[in-house]
Protein backbone atom coordinates (compact mmCIF):
# COMPACT_ATOMS: atom_id res chain seq x y z
CA UNK A 1 0.00 0.00 0.00
CA UNK A 2 3.19 2.16 -0.05
CA UNK A 3 2.38 5.32 -1.74
CA UNK A 4 -1.00 4.71 -2.61
CA UNK A 5 -2.95 7.91 -3.31
CA UNK A 6 -6.72 7.20 -1.65
CA UNK A 7 -9.56 8.97 -2.45
CA UNK A 8 -10.56 10.57 0.85
CA UNK A 9 -8.97 12.13 3.99
CA UNK A 10 -10.57 9.70 6.66
CA UNK A 11 -8.71 6.78 4.59
CA UNK A 12 -5.62 9.03 4.19
CA UNK A 13 -5.87 9.29 8.09
CA UNK A 14 -6.50 5.69 8.63
CA UNK A 15 -4.04 4.17 6.04
CA UNK A 16 -1.05 6.45 5.00
CA UNK A 17 0.85 5.36 7.23
CA UNK A 18 2.10 1.86 6.37
CA UNK A 19 3.92 0.64 9.65
CA UNK A 20 4.25 -2.70 9.58
CA UNK A 21 6.15 -4.96 13.17
CA UNK A 22 7.45 -7.91 13.47
CA UNK A 23 4.95 -8.81 16.24
CA UNK A 24 2.23 -8.08 13.46
CA UNK A 25 0.67 -5.59 16.10
CA UNK A 26 -3.14 -4.14 14.61
CA UNK A 27 -1.89 -0.08 15.70
CA UNK A 28 1.80 0.87 15.10
CA UNK A 29 3.19 0.46 19.04
CA UNK A 30 4.26 2.78 21.39
CA UNK A 31 8.05 2.41 20.64
CA UNK A 32 9.41 3.21 24.02
CA UNK A 33 12.83 3.06 23.59
CA UNK A 34 15.59 5.83 23.71
CA UNK A 35 18.15 4.11 21.56
CA UNK A 36 18.19 1.34 18.63
CA UNK A 37 20.63 -1.75 18.45
CA UNK A 38 22.14 -2.97 15.50
CA UNK A 39 23.47 -6.25 14.97
CA UNK A 40 27.29 -5.76 14.11
CA UNK A 41 29.58 -2.94 13.56
CA UNK A 42 29.37 -2.22 10.24
CA UNK A 43 25.39 -2.19 10.19
CA UNK A 44 25.98 0.39 12.90
CA UNK A 45 28.63 2.17 10.67
CA UNK A 46 26.06 2.24 7.87
CA UNK A 47 23.37 3.78 9.70
CA UNK A 48 25.40 7.04 11.13
CA UNK A 49 26.06 7.04 7.34
CA UNK A 50 22.89 7.87 6.54
CA UNK A 51 21.40 4.35 5.31
CA UNK A 52 18.29 3.84 8.05
CA UNK A 53 19.05 7.41 10.05
CA UNK A 54 16.06 6.31 11.62
CA UNK A 55 16.75 3.66 13.79
CA UNK A 56 19.88 5.23 15.59
CA UNK A 57 18.61 7.60 18.63
CA UNK A 58 15.03 8.45 19.31
CA UNK A 59 15.75 12.16 19.42
CA UNK A 60 16.19 11.86 16.22
CA UNK A 61 13.66 9.51 15.15
CA UNK A 62 11.28 7.27 16.84
CA UNK A 63 8.64 4.44 14.65
CA UNK A 64 5.71 5.51 16.82
CA UNK A 65 6.51 8.84 15.86
CA UNK A 66 7.35 8.53 12.22
CA UNK A 67 3.84 6.80 11.53
CA UNK A 68 2.61 10.44 12.88
CA UNK A 69 4.87 12.53 10.45
CA UNK A 70 3.85 10.37 7.38
CA UNK A 71 0.09 10.58 8.27
CA UNK A 72 0.38 14.12 8.65
CA UNK A 73 2.31 14.96 5.82
CA UNK A 74 -0.28 12.50 4.12
CA UNK A 75 -2.97 14.56 5.20
CA UNK A 76 -1.66 18.43 4.41
CA UNK A 77 -0.65 16.81 0.70
CA UNK A 78 -4.00 15.45 -0.06
CA UNK A 79 -4.68 15.87 -3.78
CA UNK A 80 -2.24 18.13 -4.01
CA UNK A 81 0.55 18.04 -7.17
CA UNK A 82 4.12 19.58 -7.33
CA UNK A 83 5.42 21.64 -10.47
CA UNK A 84 6.16 18.81 -12.69
CA UNK A 85 1.96 17.67 -11.89
CA UNK A 86 3.00 14.59 -9.39
CA UNK A 87 1.46 14.12 -6.24
CA UNK A 88 2.80 16.38 -3.69
CA UNK A 89 5.38 15.25 -1.20
CA UNK A 90 6.15 16.91 2.04
CA UNK A 91 8.48 15.97 5.50
CA UNK A 92 7.24 16.24 8.69
CA UNK A 93 8.83 16.51 12.01
CA UNK A 94 6.88 15.86 15.06
CA UNK A 95 7.55 18.38 18.21
CA UNK A 96 7.10 18.04 22.03
CA UNK A 97 4.68 21.30 21.34
CA UNK A 98 3.55 23.87 18.71
CA UNK A 99 5.91 26.21 20.08
CA UNK A 100 9.02 24.11 19.83
CA UNK A 101 7.93 23.61 16.43
CA UNK A 102 8.17 26.87 15.92
CA UNK A 103 11.45 27.41 17.52
CA UNK A 104 12.92 24.83 14.86
CA UNK A 105 11.09 26.64 12.22
CA UNK A 106 12.23 29.96 12.64
CA UNK A 107 15.88 28.98 14.22
CA UNK A 108 16.95 27.09 10.94
CA UNK A 109 15.79 30.31 8.58
CA UNK A 110 16.32 33.13 9.59
CA UNK A 111 19.56 34.23 11.41
CA UNK A 112 20.93 37.87 12.87
CA UNK A 113 20.24 40.55 10.55
CA UNK A 114 17.43 39.16 9.32
CA UNK A 115 13.62 40.25 9.30
CA UNK A 116 10.44 38.43 9.30
CA UNK A 117 6.89 39.79 8.64
CA UNK A 118 3.54 39.10 10.16
CA UNK A 119 0.40 40.27 11.51
CA UNK A 120 -1.76 41.23 14.22
CA UNK A 121 -3.61 39.10 16.35
CA UNK A 122 -1.43 35.99 16.66
CA UNK A 123 -1.82 33.25 19.10
CA UNK A 124 -0.42 34.89 22.47
CA UNK A 125 2.54 33.07 22.92
CA UNK A 126 3.68 33.01 18.72
CA UNK A 127 3.58 37.08 19.79
CA UNK A 128 5.11 36.18 22.96
CA UNK A 129 8.41 35.05 20.67
CA UNK A 130 8.24 37.06 18.38
CA UNK A 131 8.36 40.00 20.85
CA UNK A 132 10.52 38.60 23.69
CA UNK A 133 12.66 36.30 22.19
CA UNK A 134 13.80 36.64 18.57
CA UNK A 135 14.43 40.09 18.91
CA UNK A 136 17.77 38.76 21.47
CA UNK A 137 18.82 36.39 18.50
CA UNK A 138 19.17 39.46 16.11
CA UNK A 139 16.48 38.74 14.34
CA UNK A 140 13.99 41.99 13.56
CA UNK A 141 10.28 41.36 13.49
CA UNK A 142 7.70 43.88 11.40
CA UNK A 143 3.96 43.67 11.82
CA UNK A 144 1.40 44.91 9.60
CA UNK A 145 -2.16 44.78 9.00
CA UNK A 146 -2.02 41.26 6.40
CA UNK A 147 -6.19 42.14 5.48
CA UNK A 148 -4.19 44.95 3.67
CA UNK A 149 -2.11 43.86 0.66
CA UNK A 150 -0.63 47.16 0.48
CA UNK A 151 0.65 46.74 3.70
CA UNK A 152 2.52 43.57 2.84
CA UNK A 153 3.67 45.00 -0.37
CA UNK A 154 4.52 48.03 1.31
CA UNK A 155 6.73 45.90 4.35
CA UNK A 156 8.90 43.83 1.75
CA UNK A 157 9.46 46.96 -0.83
CA UNK A 158 11.06 49.07 2.09
CA UNK A 159 12.74 46.60 3.71
CA UNK A 160 15.22 44.27 2.16
CA UNK A 161 15.76 41.75 5.44
CA UNK A 162 12.64 40.20 5.48
CA UNK A 163 13.34 36.60 4.75
CA UNK A 164 10.03 35.32 5.75
CA UNK A 165 6.66 35.82 6.06
CA UNK A 166 4.41 34.08 8.78
CA UNK A 167 0.73 33.81 8.63
CA UNK A 168 -2.07 32.27 11.25
CA UNK A 169 -5.24 31.91 9.66
CA UNK A 170 -7.52 31.72 11.03
CA UNK A 171 -5.71 33.42 14.04
CA UNK A 172 -6.26 32.84 17.68
CA UNK A 173 -8.55 34.06 19.63
CA UNK A 174 -10.31 36.66 17.06
CA UNK A 175 -10.85 34.41 14.14
CA UNK A 176 -9.42 37.12 11.74
CA UNK A 177 -8.37 35.67 8.24
CA UNK A 178 -5.48 36.51 5.64
CA UNK A 179 -5.10 35.92 1.71
CA UNK A 180 -2.61 32.98 2.27
CA UNK A 181 -2.13 32.73 -1.92
CA UNK A 182 -2.20 36.73 -2.38
CA UNK A 183 0.54 37.41 0.10
CA UNK A 184 2.32 33.97 -1.24
CA UNK A 185 2.31 35.43 -4.64
CA UNK A 186 3.55 38.85 -3.09
CA UNK A 187 6.60 36.79 -1.17
CA UNK A 188 7.45 34.83 -3.94
CA UNK A 189 8.31 37.65 -5.97
CA UNK A 190 11.02 38.94 -3.87
CA UNK A 191 12.35 35.07 -2.67
CA UNK A 192 10.70 35.59 0.48
CA UNK A 193 9.56 32.44 2.46
CA UNK A 194 6.50 31.95 3.72
CA UNK A 195 5.40 29.89 6.61
CA UNK A 196 1.85 29.72 7.53
CA UNK A 197 0.53 28.02 10.82
CA UNK A 198 -2.86 25.89 10.13
CA UNK A 199 -3.87 24.81 14.07
CA UNK A 200 -7.37 26.62 13.18
CA UNK A 201 -8.13 24.76 10.11
CA UNK A 202 -6.40 21.97 10.22
CA UNK A 203 -5.55 20.13 6.61
CA UNK A 204 -9.30 19.09 6.66
CA UNK A 205 -10.71 22.40 5.87
CA UNK A 206 -7.52 24.10 4.44
CA UNK A 207 -4.32 23.31 2.92
CA UNK A 208 -2.27 25.77 2.44
CA UNK A 209 0.80 24.06 0.32
CA UNK A 210 -1.97 24.64 -2.30
CA UNK A 211 -1.13 27.81 -2.26
CA UNK A 212 2.37 27.91 -2.94
CA UNK A 213 3.67 28.11 0.81
CA UNK A 214 6.95 26.90 2.21
CA UNK A 215 6.16 25.86 5.98
CA UNK A 216 3.15 24.28 7.73
CA UNK A 217 2.90 24.24 11.06
CA UNK A 218 0.52 23.56 13.67
CA UNK A 219 -0.07 23.08 17.07
CA UNK A 220 -1.60 19.10 17.25
CA UNK A 221 -2.46 19.56 20.60
CA UNK A 222 -5.70 21.19 19.36
CA UNK A 223 -8.24 19.47 16.41
CA UNK A 224 -5.52 17.17 15.07
CA UNK A 225 -5.04 14.99 18.74
CA UNK A 226 -8.74 16.42 19.12
CA UNK A 227 -9.12 14.86 22.70
CA UNK A 228 -7.14 16.82 24.79
CA UNK A 229 -4.58 14.03 25.23
CA UNK A 230 -1.00 15.49 24.91
CA UNK A 231 0.54 18.56 24.08
CA UNK A 232 2.59 18.55 20.24
CA UNK A 233 3.61 20.38 17.00
CA UNK A 234 4.47 19.68 13.54
CA UNK A 235 6.93 21.49 11.20
CA UNK A 236 6.24 20.38 7.73
CA UNK A 237 7.97 21.74 4.40
CA UNK A 238 7.74 20.88 0.69
CA UNK A 239 11.89 21.41 -0.03
CA UNK A 240 12.57 17.85 1.22
CA UNK A 241 16.32 18.30 0.88
CA UNK A 242 16.03 21.78 3.31
CA UNK A 243 13.79 19.65 5.54
CA UNK A 244 16.06 16.62 5.84
CA UNK A 245 19.30 18.55 5.98
CA UNK A 246 19.18 21.97 7.78
CA UNK A 247 15.96 22.09 9.26
CA UNK A 248 16.17 18.74 10.71
CA UNK A 249 19.58 19.36 12.14
CA UNK A 250 18.45 22.54 14.15
CA UNK A 251 15.41 19.98 15.08
CA UNK A 252 17.97 17.41 16.42
CA UNK A 253 19.98 20.02 18.12
CA UNK A 254 17.71 22.02 19.51
CA UNK A 255 16.03 19.17 20.92
CA UNK A 256 12.18 19.75 20.79
CA UNK A 257 11.59 16.13 19.46
CA UNK A 258 8.20 14.43 20.35
CA UNK A 259 7.85 11.07 22.11
CA UNK A 260 6.19 7.77 21.95
CA UNK A 261 3.60 7.76 23.89
CA UNK A 262 2.64 11.43 22.55
CA UNK A 263 2.71 10.10 19.23
CA UNK A 264 0.87 6.90 20.01
CA UNK A 265 -2.16 9.40 20.92
CA UNK A 266 -2.10 11.55 18.62
CA UNK A 267 -2.11 9.04 15.61
CA UNK A 268 -5.20 7.51 16.91
CA UNK A 269 -6.94 11.24 17.39
CA UNK A 270 -6.24 11.96 13.79
CA UNK A 271 -8.21 8.78 12.55
CA UNK A 272 -11.24 10.32 13.01
CA UNK A 273 -10.25 13.89 12.12
CA UNK A 274 -12.47 14.43 9.33
CA UNK A 275 -15.73 12.74 11.67
CA UNK A 276 -14.80 15.22 13.54
CA UNK A 277 -14.62 18.42 11.95
CA UNK A 278 -17.70 17.89 9.73
CA UNK A 279 -19.77 17.80 13.35
CA UNK A 280 -17.82 20.87 15.11
CA UNK A 281 -18.42 22.89 11.48
CA UNK A 282 -22.39 22.01 11.42
CA UNK A 283 -22.43 23.08 15.63
CA UNK A 284 -20.26 26.14 15.20
CA UNK A 285 -22.63 27.68 12.17
CA UNK A 286 -26.02 26.51 14.35
CA UNK A 287 -24.34 28.32 17.61
CA UNK A 288 -23.01 31.82 15.49
CA UNK A 289 -26.36 32.27 14.10
CA UNK A 290 -28.23 31.34 17.40
CA UNK A 291 -25.29 33.82 19.45
CA UNK A 292 -26.15 36.38 16.49
CA UNK A 293 -29.30 37.26 17.28
CA UNK A 294 -28.60 37.21 21.32
CA UNK A 295 -29.48 40.56 23.02
CA UNK A 296 -26.84 40.46 25.13
CA UNK A 297 -24.24 39.94 22.63
CA UNK A 298 -22.70 43.00 21.06
CA UNK A 299 -20.59 41.14 18.09
CA UNK A 300 -20.22 37.27 17.09
CA UNK A 301 -16.42 36.61 15.05
CA UNK A 302 -17.18 33.92 13.42
CA UNK A 303 -15.81 33.30 9.37
CA UNK A 304 -18.96 32.01 8.48
CA UNK A 305 -21.49 34.46 8.78
CA UNK A 306 -21.59 36.94 5.67
CA UNK A 307 -21.35 39.82 8.19
CA UNK A 308 -17.70 38.95 9.18
CA UNK A 309 -14.84 40.90 7.67
CA UNK A 310 -13.45 37.89 6.77
CA UNK A 311 -15.75 35.80 5.45
CA UNK A 312 -15.10 36.23 1.84
CA UNK A 313 -11.50 35.20 1.95
CA UNK A 314 -12.13 32.09 4.62
CA UNK A 315 -14.62 30.78 1.99
CA UNK A 316 -11.94 31.17 -0.50
CA UNK A 317 -9.35 29.15 1.45
CA UNK A 318 -11.34 26.93 3.63
CA UNK A 319 -13.61 24.50 2.59
CA UNK A 320 -15.96 25.00 5.51
CA UNK A 321 -15.24 27.76 8.33
CA UNK A 322 -13.16 27.05 11.34
CA UNK A 323 -15.19 25.65 14.54
CA UNK A 324 -13.50 28.38 16.74
CA UNK A 325 -15.67 31.65 17.52
CA UNK A 326 -15.48 34.53 19.88
CA UNK A 327 -18.36 36.90 20.91
CA UNK A 328 -18.36 39.97 22.54
CA UNK A 329 -20.57 40.80 25.96
CA UNK A 330 -22.12 44.36 26.17
CA UNK A 331 -21.41 44.27 29.56
CA UNK A 332 -17.55 43.95 28.95
CA UNK A 333 -15.25 42.51 31.91
CA UNK A 334 -17.88 41.94 34.67
CA UNK A 335 -20.34 40.27 32.06
CA UNK A 336 -17.26 37.90 31.17
CA UNK A 337 -16.74 37.06 33.86
CA UNK A 338 -20.06 36.31 34.61
CA UNK A 339 -20.61 34.64 32.26
CA UNK A 340 -17.92 32.25 32.72
CA UNK A 341 -19.02 31.33 36.11
CA UNK A 342 -22.72 30.10 35.37
CA UNK A 343 -21.22 27.77 32.34
CA UNK A 344 -22.56 23.91 33.14
CA UNK A 345 -22.23 21.68 30.63
CA UNK A 346 -19.18 23.78 28.25
CA UNK A 347 -15.70 23.35 29.75
CA UNK A 348 -14.25 26.72 31.20
CA UNK A 349 -10.57 25.94 30.22
CA UNK A 350 -7.98 27.45 27.85
CA UNK A 351 -6.62 25.52 24.81
CA UNK A 352 -9.10 24.52 21.59
CA UNK A 353 -9.81 21.46 19.02
CA UNK A 354 -11.08 18.80 21.57
CA UNK A 355 -14.46 16.50 21.54
CA UNK A 356 -16.03 18.45 24.47
CA UNK A 357 -16.79 22.65 24.33
CA UNK A 358 -13.85 24.73 25.83
CA UNK A 359 -14.80 28.41 26.45
CA UNK A 360 -12.57 31.05 27.81
CA UNK A 361 -11.90 34.58 28.64
CA UNK A 362 -8.82 35.89 27.21
CA UNK A 363 -8.91 39.66 29.08
CA UNK A 364 -9.11 37.30 32.83
CA UNK A 365 -6.68 34.26 31.37
CA UNK A 366 -4.53 34.18 28.48
CA UNK A 367 -4.32 37.78 28.29
CA UNK A 368 -4.57 39.03 31.52
CA UNK A 369 -0.61 40.01 31.66
CA UNK A 370 -1.06 41.99 28.36
CA UNK A 371 -1.62 45.79 28.93
CA UNK A 372 -5.36 46.55 27.75
CA UNK A 373 -4.39 48.89 24.89
CA UNK A 374 -1.99 46.37 23.76
CA UNK A 375 -4.46 43.42 23.54
CA UNK A 376 -7.29 45.83 22.19
CA UNK A 377 -4.94 46.46 18.88
CA UNK A 378 -5.49 42.79 18.74
CA UNK A 379 -9.15 42.71 19.09
CA UNK A 380 -9.43 41.51 22.54
CA UNK A 381 -11.82 43.44 24.22
CA UNK A 382 -12.99 43.01 27.91
CA UNK A 383 -16.09 41.22 26.99
CA UNK A 384 -14.49 38.45 24.29
CA UNK A 385 -15.51 35.10 24.74
CA UNK A 386 -13.57 32.23 22.77
CA UNK A 387 -15.33 29.05 22.00
CA UNK A 388 -14.17 25.92 20.60
CA UNK A 389 -17.50 24.44 19.53
CA UNK A 390 -17.36 20.63 20.57
CA UNK A 391 -19.23 17.22 19.07
CA UNK A 392 -21.78 17.42 21.97
CA UNK A 393 -25.81 17.45 20.48
CA UNK A 394 -25.92 21.44 19.51
CA UNK A 395 -29.48 21.85 21.66
CA UNK A 396 -27.16 21.24 25.15
CA UNK A 397 -24.74 23.25 23.86
CA UNK A 398 -26.56 25.97 23.12
CA UNK A 399 -29.11 25.08 26.09
CA UNK A 400 -26.21 25.30 28.93
CA UNK A 401 -24.89 29.44 26.57
CA UNK A 402 -28.61 30.22 27.10
CA UNK A 403 -28.75 29.74 30.52
CA UNK A 404 -25.03 30.91 30.98
CA UNK A 405 -26.00 34.39 29.06
CA UNK A 406 -29.57 34.70 31.07
C1 LIG B 1 -2.73 28.96 16.68
C2 LIG B 1 -1.76 28.38 17.66
N1 LIG B 1 -0.48 28.23 17.30
C3 LIG B 1 0.44 27.73 18.15
C4 LIG B 1 0.12 27.36 19.44
C5 LIG B 1 1.17 26.80 20.36
O1 LIG B 1 1.03 25.42 20.46
P1 LIG B 1 1.39 24.55 21.78
O2 LIG B 1 0.57 25.06 22.90
O3 LIG B 1 1.05 23.16 21.36
O4 LIG B 1 2.84 24.74 22.03
C6 LIG B 1 -1.22 27.49 19.85
C7 LIG B 1 -1.61 27.12 21.20
O5 LIG B 1 -2.72 27.40 21.64
C8 LIG B 1 -2.18 28.03 18.93
O6 LIG B 1 -3.46 28.19 19.28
Amino acid sequence: MKNKIFKGVSSTALHANHHTNSEDAHLVPIYATSTFTYGSTEEGMERFLGKEKDKIYSRWANPTCKAVETTIAALEAFGLSNENNEPLELKALLHSSGQAAMTTLFLSNLKAGDAILTHYSLYGGTYELFNKVLPDTGIEVIIVDMRLLSEVEKAISTSENIKMIHLETPANPTIQCVDIEAITQLAKAKNILVSCDNTFATPYLQQPFKYGVDFVFHSTTKFLNGHGTAIGGVLLGKDIELMKTKVWKWFVLLGGNSNPFDAFLLLNGMKTLELRMQRHCINAKHLAQFLQQHPLIEKVNYTGLTSHPDHQIASKQMKDHAPVLSFELKGGLQAGIHFQNKLQMCTRAVSLGTVDTLISHPASTTHVSVPKEERLKFGITDGLIRLSVGIENIEDIIEDIEQALS
